[in-house]
This record gives structure tokens, sequence and C-alpha cells, in this order.
């Protein structure tokens, strides 16, 4: 394992179970993994996004995921995980869903250069994508505590998000 990995996995073994996001983001925010750091595991597909796990611990894990222009992620949720990403080339492009009183909702869009860290929790909604414009790959460090094993998906019908399905995320 790459030495800068291994000191972020040192950090997050340490973490209590109760840690909140807040804390999740400072053990990121501090490790500065690059581009470098995860070289071996930067791979595209032509016909998704691509997922590659890299750590597979009891309580977390962290992926590389590998964005070509256009490729997005179907609008979802973390239910029951933190979520932190990490940019490590490319611009990330997400957007945020938030239910209105009416039933409704509503979006907000923001942009996130390497270097930068975003994320959110548990039954916060929002798609990743890199752009259609973008001049090259998306490649993004996410780490998820505890391990994603399930999330919603959710479709836009008529104004509306309606949940698509209860779905286990198949990890390649
Ligand atoms: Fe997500």
């Amino acid at each position: 394992m790459n030495a800068a990995i291994r000191c972020l996995v040192q950090d997050l073994d340490c973490l209590p179970a109760c840690a909140g996001l807040d804390e999740l983001f400072a053990v990121v925010n501090v490790h500065a993994i690059n581009l470098d750091d995860v070289a071996d595991h930067v791979l595209f597909d032509p016909e998704r996004y691509h997922r590659e796990l890299i750590v597979n611990a009891d309580d977390y894990q962290i992926l590389v995921l590998g964005w070509l222009p256009g490729q997005k992620s179907p609008i979802h949720n973390h239910r029951g995980s933190q979520c932190c990403v990490r940019v490590l080339q490319g611009t990330a492009v997400e957007t945020i869903y938030s239910h209105t009183r009416d039933g409704f909702f509503e979006t907000r869009t923001d942009r996130y250069a390497a270097g930068t860290l975003f994320g959110g929790e548990d039954a916060d909604i929002h798609t990743v994508e890199n752009a259609a414009s973008a001049r090259q790959g998306l490649v993004t460090l996410h780490v998820y505590r505890p391990v994603l094993s399930r999330m919603e998906l959710f479709d836009v019908k008529n104004d509306r998000l309606v949940v698509r399905e209860p779905a286990v995320l198949r990890l390649s």
C-alpha cells in the first residue's frame, strides 16, 4: 500500500465509531492524498464511471473513482454512511437535491477543483459528475464510513424525486 494511503488508514482506524462527518473531513483533510498516491488504481470505463476499491476495512472503505467527461452518478443518498470525497484530478460537479415543503425539490450545483473536499451523509441526496465539456478524466478519492452497503436511487418524475429502488452497490 502507498505510504500516504497507509497514513490515512492509520488515522481512520483511530476514529471512534461515534465520530461525526466533521471529524471524518478533518482526517481526510490532513492527508493530502494526490493522484500519484493512487496511480495504480486510476481506471476509466467508457460504459460508466469506474469504482475501484482500494481499502476494505471493517468500518470504512476507500475507493478511487474514474469519470470520463459526461459520466455521472445516479441521483442517490448514502443511507447510514458518511462520505468524504477528495478531488485528485479534474473538477467534480456536485448537484445537491433538497425536498421542499410542497413535495417538489430544489437543486444547488457546486464545483470542486483538484485538492478540495466535499461530501455528505445519510439522507443527503446528490449526483456527482464530470462535465461533458471537461477536457480530462475526473479522479476522486472516496471514504465511506461505515461501509456503504445500501443506498437509495431516485428518479425525477413529474418534477418530483421518486425512489427508484433500494440498491446494493456493485463493487468492482
Ligand atoms: Fe454519493
